[in-house]
């Protein structure tokens, strides 16, 4: 697919050619795919219901794009090279003619157990080549996957399937990350115990660890795979069927259900990763998330493999056995793009710079960085350190909701500036907006980043809930998408993302609601209420300090404490355990009893001196106390 842009002057006209025309721009981009049948219109949308339709009555499989349409010229590529959660351990190199042929014998076992069109499975895997094999396994046959992280707990895989009533499970005996292993097989086994709707669980032997069986219910992939035949012709999907639920985090309730479709995430997917990355044909690419994130569905799996790409999937941690891991790995494997989170860098910063030069990064050509803001100091360090100050970086500003990059560089090509994502790319309508919805046009101003007309990977809905997609993303401000984001758009029109500016916070660049996690305190059988906000950490980003109310007085409060991130890790995972939690016997409201969080913020981020107008408040004494007992 030749859409890559080459020049910033390329990059100019092509951003005219989509706002001049937008669904003539995005019929051209979509044009270099492989359709069974080509779309009859480009576009139907309006932001009110929401109704958003890329590419109608077009029918395609994004797997005969990931992977049939290479075997002509790259059968004998690797287009999976896995690196194991042990440095002493083979690397595995996978071609494209060798996923053609796992795929389809995994789409045939899903088949067998009786997967259809549109059934929901659910992959809670380690970063094992299985797991992409079995995300395109489900899009081979029209399955709708619904990854989540293998980090969350039973509870949060219980409600994720149930939300999408799927009838499948694949999973692993357990799994290793760094020097811990996990015996995820056991968490799904207690997952079940609330999911009727699961008939099958499919297991991949990573550990070896024994595991409790199921017999009629738990099948061993590689038995199940034994039996199938490696040819599996892929199904014919709609451009707008379903291709992936992703849950993420909102400001209020459970996670939602993210709804991406086959046809525009494919074109955005594929279209950005060339792009942003500016990958070469003989490059070696690396994206160091988890699959079970938005990062790993878009810039692991599918945009890469859409380009014929050898993409990378690492299975351990960064600073495990020490924090020289990710650099020798980039030497191991001549790693040309390296793709990782800020949370990341600042970690690997406090390992020392001797360690990042033990290893030859002489093969890296683009750095990038996703998740959450990078701060100056880790900027600088990742240029000048990982970069030799003249790898381009490209800080990438995106959503599980937008599927693709919005804003950022194109490798080497773009303005850099520091801790700025920088410009939207072709096609891509980013505005700011006053909280009363008014577009602010000029530059060198702060506002609310809405985004004004559809791009394919927009999400389409929250699975099971369109109402909820509605309010929470195009209720806002009329006609527009709302990211939740605060940006500044500096003189030049550059963009910095400042951070969410509603009630979600981003620990080490995963997203959580803080009622979410409020509700996991509050499952804690002394707790009374509770209120979570985010403060400053040096390595997560934002660190999560919780304000707790317990039924009577506490004597041990080491224990409570321990109680308290127990049911949170419980109900949630350790993702999500607090940083800080805080003993109060009032919380700061309003005379109409809302939570006055600005308060609660200011006092964790240590700023008490600064809570501002508290004229509202009912009870002014609580505060006190607060601010005499914070940390
Ligand atoms: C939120 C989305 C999409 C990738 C992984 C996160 C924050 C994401 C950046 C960036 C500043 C960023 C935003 C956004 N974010 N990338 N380059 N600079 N902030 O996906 O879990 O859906 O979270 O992550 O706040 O809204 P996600």
């Amino acid at each position: 697919m030749n859409f890559k842009i080459k020049s910033f002057s390329e990059y100019e006209s092509e951003c005219n050619r989509a706002s001049d025309n937008p669904e003539g721009f995005w019929s051209s981009i979509a044009d270099h795919y492989s359709w069974q049948q080509k779309w009859d219109q480009v576009l139907d949308w309006n932001f009110t219901e929401p109704n958003v339709k890329w590419f109608l009555n077009g029918k395609l499989n994004i797997t005969e794009n990931c992977i049939d349409r290479h075997l002509a010229e790259r059968a004998d590529k690797t287009a999976i090279l896995w690196e194991s959660n042990f440095p002493d351990r083979d690397s595995e190199a996978i071609t494209y003619q060798q996923l053609h042929y796992k795929v389809a014998k995994a789409a045939n076992g899903l088949k067998s157990l009786g997967v259809k069109k549109g059934d929901r499975v659910c992959l809670y895997m380690p970063m094992i080549p299985e797991l992409a094999i079995a995300v395109l396994a489900c899009a081979r046959i029209g399955a709708i996957h619904s990854v989540v992280f293998a980090g969350f707990s039973a509870q949060a895989l219980a409600d994720r399937i149930n939300d999408a009533t799927c009838n499948i499970v694949i999973t692993s005996d357990g799994l290793y990350r760094g020097a811990k292993t996990v015996a995820l097989k056991a968490i799904v086994d207690l997952a079940l115990e609330q999911c009727t709707c699961v008939k099958s669980v499919l297991v991949k032997k990573c550990t070896s660890d024994p595991v409790a069986w199921e017999g009629g219910r738990d099948y061993w992939w590689d038995e199940l795979m034994d039996q199938q035949s490696a040819s599996c012709p892929a199904e014919q999907m709609d451009s707008e069927d379903p291709l992936f639920i992703l849950y993420t985090s909102g400001s209020t309730g459970k996670p939602k259900g993210v709804v991406h479709t086959c046809g525009g995430y494919m074109v955005y997917a594929g279209y950005s990763f060339a792009n942003v990355f500016q990958y070469d044909e003989e490059d070696v690419y690396w994206c160091t998330a988890d699959i079970g994130w938005i990062t790993g569905h878009t810039y692991i799996v599918y945009g890469p493999l859409l380009n014929g790409a050898t993409t990378m999937m690492f299975e351990g941690v960064p600073t495990w056995p020490d924090g020289g891991r990710f650099w020798e790995i980039v030497e191991k494997h001549k790693v040309n793009q390296f793709y990782t989170a800020p949370t990341a860098i600042r970690a690997l910063m406090t390992c020392g710079e001797e360690v990042v030069n033990r290893s030859n990064l002489s093969s890296l050509k683009v750095i990038g960085t996703v998740g959450e803001p990078i701060n100056h100091e880790a900027w600088e360090w990742y240029k000048r350190v990982v970069g030799d100050n003249k790898v381009p970086i490209v800080d990438t500003w995106w959503q599980t909701e937008t599927g693709g990059i919005m804003i950022s560089g194109l490798g080497g090509h773009s303005p850099q500036k520091a801790t700025f994502a920088g410009y939207p790319l072709p096609g891509i309508q980013p505005c700011l907006v006053t909280p009363e919805g008014k577009e602010i046009t000029e530059n060198g101003v702060e506002g609310l980043l809405c985004i004004k007309h559809p791009w394919p990977s927009i999400i389409r809905t929250t699975y099971g809930d369109h109402e909820r997609c509605r309010v929470t993303y195009f209720s806002s401000f009329e006609g527009m998408y709302f990211t939740g984001d605060g940006a500044r758009r500096d003189e030049n029109g550059m963009y910095r993302i400042i951070g969410r500016v509603d009630d979600v916070i981003n620990v080490s660049g995963h997203r959580f609601g803080t009622a979410e996690i409020e509700n996991a305190i509050n499952e804690t059988d002394f707790i009374v209420e509770s209120a979570v906000v985010g403060y400053p950490h040096d390595i997560k980003g934002q660190g999560i300090y919780a304000y707790v109310i317990c039924d009577k007085p506490i004597s041990d409060f080491d224990q409570a404490r321990k109680d308290i991130t127990a049911m949170v890790v419980q109900e949630i995972g350790p993702i999500a355990k607090p940083d800080k939690i805080q003993f109060v016997v009032g919380l700061p409201k309003t005379r109409s009893g809302k939570i006055m969080r600005r308060i609660l913020r200011k006092v964790a981020e240590g700023e008490p001196d600064k809570l501002g107008d508290t004229s509202t408040l009912l009870d002014p004494a609580v505060v006190e106390d607060i601010v005499k007992g914070a940390h």
